[in-house]
Parts: structure tokens; C-alpha cells; sequence
């Protein structure tokens, strides 16, 4: 048996990281147009790199929860093959123990040099002035996080997981951005049972073939043990 898990903000919401569409959420505060896009970056950098500076500082206070770490156990677990795909650029599936992931909107504690195209792993703040130390070249780095307008990342994989699954289990994720949005559909398509596992129903959750709403430090573990037990 075949699984793909995608993971949305949601799932990370316990462990203290602002989801995106919340009221008060991290889009409310920092306007898609002004920190997100090629365009934001080109127009206005330092304002850019201030807001995944700030989210990148956030790591360090932050624990993967319950759901995290049984989706790692499930990993380690299950007889099957688990594959994991998540929108979200911090690093609690791999701190919860994940090995088998997908950063499809690519990860805070790396950048890219658009200089010499070198991707490095990054703690630390970024501004306009920082060097890359593979060209040293100054002005090149940016984030590693795919913006809206770019393409996600690692879709050449997520694609056919999707078409070879038996099941497809959307977590924590509102359902309003795309790629992501059409994951159901393709996996019911390829004969893929359903299941959402979010907070409310989403925005496609009439797709799903089952839906659970709750918390997910709750609800993940509980999905977890049953595939297990069965
Ligand atoms: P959203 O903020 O759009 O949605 C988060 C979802 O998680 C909502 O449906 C909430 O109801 C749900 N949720 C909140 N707390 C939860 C909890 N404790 N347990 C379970 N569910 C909970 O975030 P995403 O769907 O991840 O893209 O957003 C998708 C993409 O849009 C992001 O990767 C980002 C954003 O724009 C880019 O930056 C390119």
C-alpha cells in the first residue's frame, strides 16, 4: 500500500508557527504582493528578507508537536511506503524524525545564490550585502522558498506518488493555492481513497472521500495508530 501525505501550516500551528490565512495570520500582517512574489524581492529586498528573517528567527523556538512525530513513526513503521509532501518551509518533519520528504515550497533554513546557483543550508539572517561563500559574490541570496508566480519544487516527483498512491491524506491546509488544491482530485482519479485532516473543512473538502476535523497534535496520531493496528 501506497500513501502520500500533504501537509499544510496546520500542522505546525501547535507548535507555535502562524498559519497564513488565520485571521491575524502571517498574510494578514505582511501582504502577499509586498513580501512574497520575484517582483516584492526585485522592488523592495530588505523588506523581503526581513520577513523570512523573522520566520527563519522563529525556528529556534519552536518543537515539533504530536503530529509531527507521529507522521515520522508512521514513516518508520508502516509496512508500506509513506510518502511526505509539505507546503511548509520549517523544519519540524525533519526535527520529528521524517527522512522521506518533500519541501515543495522549498525550506527557510536554506538559500540560493542566484549568482552561481548554489543552495546552502542557512541559519542565520540574510540581507541584500550578504556574500555568497561559494562565489563570494554579494546581492545574489535569496531565500530557498518558492514564491507566488514561481513553480514549486519537486513536482517531477509529486506527480506520479500521486497517480501510484492508494491513499491521499491532506493535513492541515486550507486548499486555496495551487498546485496543491488539485492533489485530490488527481489521487481520486488514480483510484486513491481520501482523507482530509484539518482543523475546519477546507476549501475542497467536499472532494475528499472522508473528512476529520480537530486539532492536529489529536487527530494525526490517532489516523497514525489506526493504520497501524489495520
Ligand atoms: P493556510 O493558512 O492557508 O491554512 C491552514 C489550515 O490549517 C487551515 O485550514 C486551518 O483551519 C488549519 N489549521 C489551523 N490550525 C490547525 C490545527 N491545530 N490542526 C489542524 N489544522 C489546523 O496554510 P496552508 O494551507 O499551508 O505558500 O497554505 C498553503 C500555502 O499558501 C503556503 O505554503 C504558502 C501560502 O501562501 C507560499 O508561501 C508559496
Amino acid at each position: 500500500m501506497r500513501i502520500v501525505i500533504l501537509t499544510g501550516a496546520g500542522i505546525s500551528a501547535e507548535s507555535g508557527l502562524d498559519t497564513f490565512r488565520a485571521k491575524g495570520g502571517l498574510w494578514e500582517n505582511h501582504p502577499i504582493e509586498e513580501v512574497a512574489t520575484p517582483e516584492a524581492f526585485a522592488r523592495d529586498p530588505d523588506k523581503v528578507h526581513d520577513f523570512y528573517n523573522m520566520r527563519r528567527a522563529a525556528l529556534y523556538d519552536v518543537e515539533p508537536n504530536a503530529a509531527h512525530i507521529a507522521l515520522a513513526e508512521l514513516e518508520r513503521k508502516f509496512k508500506g511506503d509513506v510518502t511526505l509532501v509539505t507546503q511548509n518551509v520549517d523544519d519540524l518533519h525533519e526535527r520529528g524524525g521524517s527522512q522521506n520528504l518533500i519541501h515543495m515550497h522549498g525550506e527557510l533554513r536554506s538559500v540560493f545564490c542566484t549568482h552561481c546557483g548554489t543552495r546552502q543550508r542557512w541559519l542565520d539572517d540574510l540581507d541584500i550585502g550578504t556574500v555568497c561563500p561559494e562565489c563570494s559574490r554579494a546581492g545574489g541570496m535569496r531565500p530557498d522558498v518558492v514564491w507566488f508566480g514561481e513553480y514549486p519544487y519537486h513536482m517531477e516527483r509529486i506527480w506520479p506518488a500521486l497517480e501510484a498512491c492508494d491513499l491521499f491524506v491532506s493535513i492541515g491546509t486550507s486548499g486555496n493555492v495551487y498546485p496543491t488544491a488539485q492533489f485530490v482530485q488527481q489521487a481520486s482519479r488514480s483510484g486513491a481513497k481520501t482523507l482530509e485532516l484539518n482543523l475546519e473543512p477546507s476549501a475542497n473538502a467536499n472532494d475528499f472521500d472522508t473528512s476529520i476535523n480537530g486539532v492536529a497534535s489529536k487527530i494525526v496520531p490517532e489516523w497514525v495508530d489506526s493504520i497501524l493496528e489495520s
